[in-house]
């Protein structure tokens, strides 16, 4: 059968000719105008490939997320050798614009078949609905596999419900020590509602490393070098860890495109050990669903580091308020991420809220009305402690080495982080729970 075709740029004509002389392998079913046009047409299902003959430059990763979503290979024209590295950075098979028709027949060809036996692109790797594509990065699927093992850096997600739980006061903390424990970090601020961790840490960055490690992921042009150079260092007395920071302006979320974010978690396992993500609270995913425009979606930097995530650390306030919450945000965890490895905390452990004895309230009331899974750690309420640290930018384990509080999260974090400990499976009034 022959390979349905969309054709974009100035010189497309020559090549369409060429490929219609051949009267074999594609069909050319669209000449378009512009990029719109054939995304346009890519999205309605009328082809499986689409040849770029000149303005390849305009590709980026989210464009070929979008069209692999689709079920669309792309194929680029170009003479220049760095612009042919770049495409098969971001998945574009790139070949000279001068290339035979029956050449480019064949290139096309392999393409679409290498992808269609991959499964549609690397079938579970990356697949979720944090954006419309499927899978964030199509092209180099083998090689990130090779690297993976070279290097198999781990992605610490914190996430939690709305109501300000204390996700970034544990991922901040949580980068700290294990950088005092010897590892190498990289925070990264994903919230697109509420970034904080350049405040937390006291950091003058209006600058949004992440957002920029993502446009450039977005050309591929993200290397180690560019990636460590969207980076802040920060120096404890213990460490040292490398952070991205967030984008704190409201209107920004939207440069956190999911396979651009894709591309940055994975050159950040390049390089570092342990990746911790302080992630938002909204897991919806229900615009997520649709497939018929390029609009960047809010959720989609949270969705797609919770897919990613080696292990989520799924953090709740320890009161009547916060816990019901957990509970019923760790259904939709499920629900949005089932393969995920939860590990549960209740933070913000204090008797005025939780009852005399509040750790033995909180356990008998999980085990009772809770979802199943067991309470991997309860940091204890110390405001002196954390006020402490916001004052100074700083970390617990600068202003208050001894308290309880950093010694848990040290705990949580140092000790072999287990994973595949809690699956999802099946906790009075007191804590706002209610039998089922
Ligand atoms: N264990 C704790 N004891 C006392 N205060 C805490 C504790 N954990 C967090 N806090 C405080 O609670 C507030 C919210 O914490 P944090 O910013 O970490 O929450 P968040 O879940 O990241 O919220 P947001 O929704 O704004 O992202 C901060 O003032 C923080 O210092
Ligand atoms: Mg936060």
């Amino acid at each position: 059968m022959s390979i349905p075709v969309v054709t974009v740029g100035p010189s497309q004509e020559a090549v369409v000719e060429g490929l219609e002389r051949l009267q074999g392998p594609v069909t050319v079913v669209r000449r378009c105008e512009e990029l719109t046009e054939l995304i346009a047409a890519c999205q309605s299902g009328l082809a499986v490939a689409a040849v770029v003959a000149e303005g390849s430059g305009e590709l980026t990763t989210t464009l070929v997320d979008r069209l692999g979503a689709v079920g669309v290979m792309i194929v680029a024209l170009t003479d220049d050798p760095v612009e042919m590295a770049r495409l098969h950075s971001i998945g574009v098979v790139a070949a000279a614009s001068g290339i035979e028709p029956a050449a480019l027949a064949s290139t096309i060809s392999e393409a679409v078949g290498r992808d269609q036996s991959r499964g549609r692109l690397g079938s579970g790797l990356h697949a979720g609905f944090s954006d419309a594509g499927a899978d964030p990065l199509p092209a180099p699927v083998a090689d990130i596999a090779e690297d993976w093992s070279k290097n198999p850096g781990k992605i610490y997600a914190v996430w939690g419900p709305v109501g300000a739980p204390g996700r970034t006061l544990l991922a901040v903390n949580m980068a700290a020590e294990l950088a005092a424990d010897g590892q190498s970090v990289i925070l990264v601020d994903a919230d697109s509602y509420g970034a904080s961790v350049a405040a937390a840490l006291g950091l003058l960055d209006e600058s949004a490393g992440l957002a920029l490690a993502c446009r450039l992921a977005d050309q591929g042009l993200l290397d180690v070098k560019a990636l460590e150079g969207a980076a802040i260092q920060v120096f404890t007395k213990r460490g040292s860890f490398r952070v991205l920071t967030g984008t704190t302006r409201a209107d920004r979320w939207t440069e956190l495109r999911a396979a651009a974010l894709s591309a940055v978690l994975e050159q950040a396992r390049q390089i570092a050990d342990v990746i911790v993500v302080d992630v938002g609270f909204c897991l919806e995913a229900d615009e997520e669903l649709s497939f018929d425009s390029m609009a960047p979606r809010r959720n989609a930097a949270t969705l797609r580091s919770l897919e990613l995530a080696d292990v989520v650390f799924a953090v709740g306030t320890a009161d009547a308020i916060g816990v019901p919450r957990l509970v019923r945000g760790l259904a939709e965890l499920e629900a949005v991420v089932p393969q995920v490895s939860a590990r549960v905390v209740l933070n913000k452990v204090r008797r005025a809220a939780a009852g005399r004895s509040p750790r033995q309230q909180l356990e008998d009331a999980w085990v009772r009305y809770g979802p199943g899974m067991g309470i991997d750690a309860y940091l204890p309420a110390d405001p002196a402690a954390c006020d402490a640290a916001l004052l100074s930018g700083s970390v617990l384990l600068e202003v208050a080495p001894d308290s309880e509080l950093r010694m848990a999260i040290a705990g949580l974090v140092c000790a072999p982080v287990q994973q595949n400990r809690n699956s999802f499976g099946r906790t009075t009034r007191a804590l706002g729970l209610h039998k089922r």
